[in-house]
């Protein structure tokens, strides 16, 4: 056989390496999010935040095209299992994003740790994600229960309240986002006096409203988010407590809730890992694209949807869409340095965002910035061993 000049050989080589590219398939991701009941806005938000950042990239990420698989886990943790299996198993997905509620993620979790797919949070906090149950394959691109819930704890001490009352879901969000700011709160020189809850996702406020009015605390904490926190804020301003006992809350009694909430949200303080009017380019360029794609204003959800894609792309640029290369995959996903519309962000050794809280008033529609609470605050990442 004739000797190819090095020219060509080296032609047929690149033409040989752009072919193996464009034959790679599509990367499969498995979206397991509740799009029906109290969250449904919720996950509609983290979908189209994922969306606009893979349509930004050409639709593809690490060289590959991206393909959906949806899967509606109605915020119910009894059916998660059969649900992420329905994505890992029959699907056959190469990385899971989900989900919004925490008794759901967790149980993804666990399937996603025993399977070792890669797994990315773009909402969920239970501690126990990035703490006793981690895994190397397990990223977060949204915060940890504990985070919001400290933040706020900081804040409510430092505007001199002493004695509180907390409100929320009996589940592990609720439960856990009170320990935070039980936690904070108490080192802050306050003390927590009573701890009020009912079942998730149940609506039924009054009884619990009329115990608050007859103890009179300085302060209420509560955790509620989506359409149970478009209640609950409305049901405590008609109580005539809104005017009596300030009201604060981690910022996703606000967020995504304003249009339907209307002057029952006015004024309230919150605090949160983002707020609506953070003057950076990089946040007005993310606010206008979405509005513009979607024809609706992004909130913390779409922000960590975005930055759910925007990890996965790191991750798989660094290893030219090969998902098999583990190592560096999550090497590069570990030291990201995530350029979030929230502002820049890095991960803990836990995975999970070591961000700033900022506080903020609602003004109008907007959850408009007034200050920091914390600046870089990490999760403990209690019980983590990977
Ligand atoms: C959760 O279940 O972890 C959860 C749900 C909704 C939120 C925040 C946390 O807005």
């Amino acid at each position: 056989m004739p000797i190819a000049p090095r020219r060509t050989l080296f032609t047929l080589a690149a033409t040989a390496c752009l072919a193996a590219q464009a034959q790679q398939p599509p990367l499969k991701v498995g979206l397991m999010l509740p799009f029906t009941g109290t969250y449904a806005a919720l996950g509609d938000n983290i979908e189209k935040g994922f969306r606009l950042f893979v349509n930004e990239q050409g639709g593809k990420l690490g060289g590959r095209e991206v393909q959906y698989f949806k899967v509606d886990d109605e915020s119910e943790p009894a059916k998660a299992t059969d649900n992420v299996n329905k994505l890992i198993k029959r699907d056959q997905v190469d990385v899971l994003v989900g989900s919004v509620h925490s008794g759901v993620a967790l149980a993804m979790a666990r399937a996603a740790k025993e399977s070792n797919t890669l797994m990315i949070v773009p909402n969920a906090g239970a501690d126990a994600i990035t703490g006793a149950q981690c895994a190397p394959n397990i990223f977060r691109s949204s915060f940890s229960n504990w985070q919001p819930g400290y933040a706020t704890g900081v804040v409510a001490a430092q505007k001199g309240h002493r004695r509180a009352m907390t409100i929320t879901w009996n589940y592990a969000a609720g439960n856990e986002t009170v320990k935070g700011f039980t936690e904070a709160f108490e080192k802050g020189g306050g003390k927590v006096i009573k701890d009020l809850s009912l079942p998730f996702p149940n609506v039924e406020f009054q009884a619990l409203l009329t115990e608050i009015a007859a103890q009179k605390p300085d302060v209420v904490f509560a955790f509620f988010a989506g359409g149970g926190a478009v209640k609950f804020v409305k049901d405590y301003d008609a109580a005539g407590l809104k005017k009596t006992v300030p009201l604060m809350g981690s910022g996703f009694i606000t967020d995504g809730t304003l249009e339907a909430q209307g002057a029952s949200a006015q004024g309230l303080v919150t605090t949160l890992h983002y707020a609506d009017n953070i003057e950076t380019p990089r946040n007005t360029a993310f606010r206008n694209k979405f509005a513009v794609t979607f024809r609706t204003n992004p909130d913390v959800y779409a922000v960590q949807g975005y930055d759910a894609a925007q990890l996965l792309g790191v991750g798989l640029a660094a290893v030219k869409g090969d998902l098999a290369r583990r190592e560096p995959l999550y090497a590069a996903m570990n030291k990201a340095l995530v350029d979030s519309p929230r502002g820049r962000f890095t991960l803990s050794p836990q995975r999970n965002p070591v961000q700033d809280f900022y506080i903020r008033e609602v003004k109008g529609h907007y959850n408009v910035m007034t200050g920091i609470a914390v600046k870089a605050l990490a999760d403990p990442g209690r019980g983590c061993r990977h």
